[in-house]
C-alpha cells in the first residue's frame, strides 16, 4: 500500500532575525499567494521573540510557524527556556526538537529530546525531531546504525497516536555546501521509513521524513524527488524569501 504524503518544507531561521525580518516573511506571503498555489505545507521557525509575529502575518498566505526547541516541562523555575505551551499560546503549530546544534553544544541526549518531543504533543505541537550523523560516523560506515538508535531514542511511543516529523539532517551537510549523494539520501530515508513502519505499522509509513542540510535553490529540485523524502528542513536558504520560495516551488 502506498501513503500519500503531502511534502512539507520548513525554514529553520536559527538565531537569525528580528523584526525588521519580517518584511522577508511578507515577500514569501506575496509569491506564496500571487503564484501557483503551494504543493507543500510552509513552515518559519523563528527566533521565539518573533514566532507570535511570523504566526500572525503568515496565515493568510498560509504560511505556519514553528519553534526551534522548548523545555520537556510545562513550566517552573527554568531561567531562559520556553515550554511548549508558550510557543503554543503565542501561535505555533510545529517545534524542531534535538538539531544538531543543540545536542552539540547543549549535550541533549535522546531522552531528552524525546521527553521534549512528548511535551510538544502534550501541548497541540507537532514536533520536528531531528536526527543526523558526523562525517566520522559516516566514513566508518556507521551512519545508519547512528540514526537508528537516535530514532529509536528520540521518537516517543505517542507518534503512534499523534503527528511527529522526522528530520535527517546529516551534520558535515549542515552549513557547508555539501550534500550527499540521492542514492545516500535514498538509502537513509529508506532505512528511517523501514524503522519508523516496524514500530508504528501503518501510522510509521505517514510520518513526514524531511531532509536537511546544504538545501539550496539549486539541488531543492532534485533532493526533495528522492523516495521518501517528504520535504526539507531549510537552514540558511530560508532566510531569503526568494530563495525559500524557490524551494517550495521545486515540490
Ligand atoms: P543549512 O540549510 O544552512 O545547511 O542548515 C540546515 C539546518 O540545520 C536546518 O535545520
Amino acid at each position: 500500500m502506498t501513503t500519500t504524503i503531502t511534502p512539507l518544507i520548513a525554514g529553520n531561521w536559527k538565531m537569525n532575525g528580528l523584526r525588521g525580518s519580517l518584511d522577508e516573511l511578507t515577500a514569501l506571503a506575496g509569491m506564496l499567494t500571487t503564484g501557483e498555489a503551494p504543493r507543500a505545507v510552509v513552515v518559519i521557525c523563528p527566533p521565539a521573540t518573533i514566532v507570535a509575529a511570523v504566526a500572525r502575518q503568515g496565515a493568510s498566505a498560509g504560511i505556519l510557524a514553528g519553534g526551534q526547541d522548548c523545555h520537556a516541562a510545562a513550566s517552573g523555575a527554568h531561567t531562559g527556556d520556553i515550554a511548549a505551551g508558550m510557543l503554543a499560546d503565542a501561535g505555533a503549530q510545529y517545534v524542531i526538537v534535538g538539531h544538531s546544534e543543540r545536542r552539540a553544544a547543549y549535550g541533549e541526549t535522546d531522552e531528552q529530546v524525546r521527553a521534549k518531543a512528548e511535551a510538544a504533543i502534550g501541548a497541540g505541537l507537532k514536533p520536528i525531531i531531528c536526527v543526523g550523523e558526523t562525517e566520522a560516523e559516516r566514513d566508518a560506515g556507521n551512519a545508519e546504525d547512528v540514526v537508528a538508535n537516535q530514532l529509536a531514542g528520540s521518537i516517543p511511543d505517542a507518534a503512534e497516536q499523534h503527528e511527529v516529523i522526522v528530520a535527517y539532517e546529516p551534520i558535515w551537510a549542515i552549513g557547508t555546501g555539501r550534500t550527499p549523494s540521492n542514492d545516500d539520501i535514498a538509502q537513509m530515508h529508506g532505512s528511517i521509513r523501514r524503522q519508523l513502519t516496524d514500530r508504528f505499522g501503518e501510522k510509521g509509513a505517514g510520518v513526514r521524513i524531511l531532509y536537511g542540510g546544504s538545501l539550496k535553490p539549486q539541488n531543492a529540485r532534485e533532493i526533495l524527488q528522492v523516495e521518501n523524502v517528504n520535504g526539507g528542513l531549510v537552514g540558511g536558504a530560508s532566510l531569503l524569501a526568494k530563495d525559500f520560495y524557490t524551494i517550495i516551488s521545486a515540490v
